[in-house]
């Protein structure tokens, strides 16, 4: 069956999950047909270059809100990339709503006993090891690297090339600069943030942010 996909976002995540959801489909064709993207304001810069592609804007995010959009669905992504926009959308989607579809690049590698909750999206060339808990909405990017008995929360961002060691926990709505380190077995209170290129070697309280090597 293939899966009538809406994604919400028209920014530059969007562009990049509409590449994740291109290599699926091209690795198994008729597996997605994206229907448009949902914004509340796009720039006309975001609708033509995503009209370059074929993707049109079908409406607003209240709409999806109030159960308003017109074309028929049966999956939905957040693919917008600041964790707490993302959270704040998926706390407003009705339970009723089609569920949030999980989005695997087929250059992704991910370990065994590996789990990935709904809306998940994983860029090309990411490298989850064995028994990661992926939680809802959480977007792995290019490049980054999960160790094994991680456990990433709800609507984290790992930016590219971010390392996160063996059996690190990662509190919801966290953001990994890109090129970040944590080191193995640390905990990331919900909410930190942590800056691009640093290294983590203790534990974040929530709503943190830290920068730097050693990041404080
Ligand atoms: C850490 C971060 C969240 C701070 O953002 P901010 O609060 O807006 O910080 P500012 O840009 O105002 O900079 C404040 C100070 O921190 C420094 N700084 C900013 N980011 C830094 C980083 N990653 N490492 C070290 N120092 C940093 C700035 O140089 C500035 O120093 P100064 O006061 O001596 O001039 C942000 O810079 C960051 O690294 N975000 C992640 C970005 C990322 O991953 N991008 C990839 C997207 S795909």
């Amino acid at each position: 069956m293939t899966v009538r996909l809406v994604v919400i976002g028209a920014g530059g995540f969007a562009r990049e999950t509409l590449d994740v959801i291109d290599a699926l489909e091209d690795a198994t064709p008729g597996s997605f047909h994206v229907l448009g993207v949902l914004d509340d304001d796009p720039s006309p810069h975001a609708v033509g270059i995503l009209a370059l592609r074929g993707v049109v804007v079908l409406g607003s995010v209240q709409d999806l809100f109030e159960g308003h959009l017109t074309e028929p669905f049966d999956a939905y992504v957040i693919a917008i990339g600041d964790p707490r926009v993302r959270a704040g959308i998926a706390d407003r989607i009705p339970q009723t709503t089609q569920p949030a579809a999980a989005l695997i690049h087929p250059q992704a590698i991910l370990g065994t006993g590996t789990i990935c909750e709904s809306g998940v999206v994983i860029c090309a060339g990411a490298v989850v090891s064995a028994n990661v808990i992926i939680g809802p909405h959480t977007h792995v990017n290019p490049n980054a690297t999960i160790g094994h008995d991680a456990v990433l929360g709800r609507a984290v961002s790992v930016n590219p090339a971010a390392v996160v060691s063996g059996a690190v926990d990662v509190g919801a709505e966290v953001l990994l600069g890109a090129a970040s380190v944590v080191l193995q077995g640390l905990t990331i209170g919900a909410g930190a943030v942590v800056g691009a290129s640093a290294c983590v070697t203790r534990d974040v309280p929530a709503g943190k942010v830290v920068m730097g090597v050693p990041a404080r």
